[in-house]
């Protein structure tokens, strides 16, 4: 499993053979400047909510790719009805796609879209492809709900948003791994605008006198899992 960083909370996943696009926001964010989406492999496009900034590039990306766009109901159904293939999910749900296992979790947010269309309830995904898996938490606060994943699921990887007032911060963010079991982590939604920067080493030293591993990518870069 391949996890490509786009920038903010924008990913790209490669697991066997099929290429997943999660939350892009790409074309709005100058730090993200040198990726072009015009140009991106998507076969699925897995949306956590429908805040701008993670839903900005799905109608470009989707158009030329005719990815399936995955996510709650009510976003599943909004680009339905735009005419995009989509496949409509729920929370505490699974479904085997092609490239692996998907579950539709819970977070803690809220989903409207920029118009102010109903965006339904914010969620994360557990994803189980290639004996690797992995925790993309979406826009939450920390939850009591993140310790049910490892009831299910031994995460490799969890990624978690943690640039704060939107979301979880670094403190919370090294609870939420301890929820999950999970000492491995990929940090996302920091830096972008200036309510959520962060510094960098400071933050990765917190993880490390925690016992975990903070990766911050450069936007472009990629983990193998
Ligand atoms: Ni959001
Ligand atoms: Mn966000």
């Amino acid at each position: 499993m391949k996890i490509t960083f786009f920038g903010h909370s924008s990913l790209g996943i490669e697991v066997n053979g099929k290429h997943i696009v999660v939350d892009p926001f790409i074309s709005g964010n100058p730090k993200a400047s040198h990726i072009d989406i015009h140009s991106l492999k998507a076969d699925f496009i897995l949306l956590t909510h429908a805040h701008q900034d993670h839903i900005l590039d799905v109608e470009a990306i989707a158009k030329r790719t005719n990815a399936i766009i995955v996510s709650n109901w009510e976003i599943a159904t909004y680009y339905g009805n735009k005419g995009f293939q989509n496949h409509p999910m729920n929370h505490g749900g699974s479904w085997d796609f092609e490239f692996g296992k998907v579950k539709y979790v819970n977070a803690i947010h809220s989903s409207s879209f920029p118009d102010g269309t109903y965006g339904g309830n914010p969620g994360g995904f557990v994803i189980e492809g290639e004996h690797k898996n992995i925790y993309i938490a979406g826009d939450t606060a920390l939850t009591m709900d993140m310790k049910l994943i490892p009831l299910r699921t031994k995460l490799d990887l969890a990624i978690l948003p943690i640039g704060s007032n939107f979301t979880m911060d670094v403190e919370d963010a090294i609870t939420a791994a301890e929820f999950v079991e999970c000492d491995k982590v990929l940090g996302i939604h920091y830096d972008t605008f200036g309510y959520i920067e962060i510094n960098h080493e400071e933050a990765i030293k917190k993880f490390f006198n925690s016992g975990k591993d903070l990766m911050l990518l450069e936007i472009g870069g990629f983990i193998e899992l």
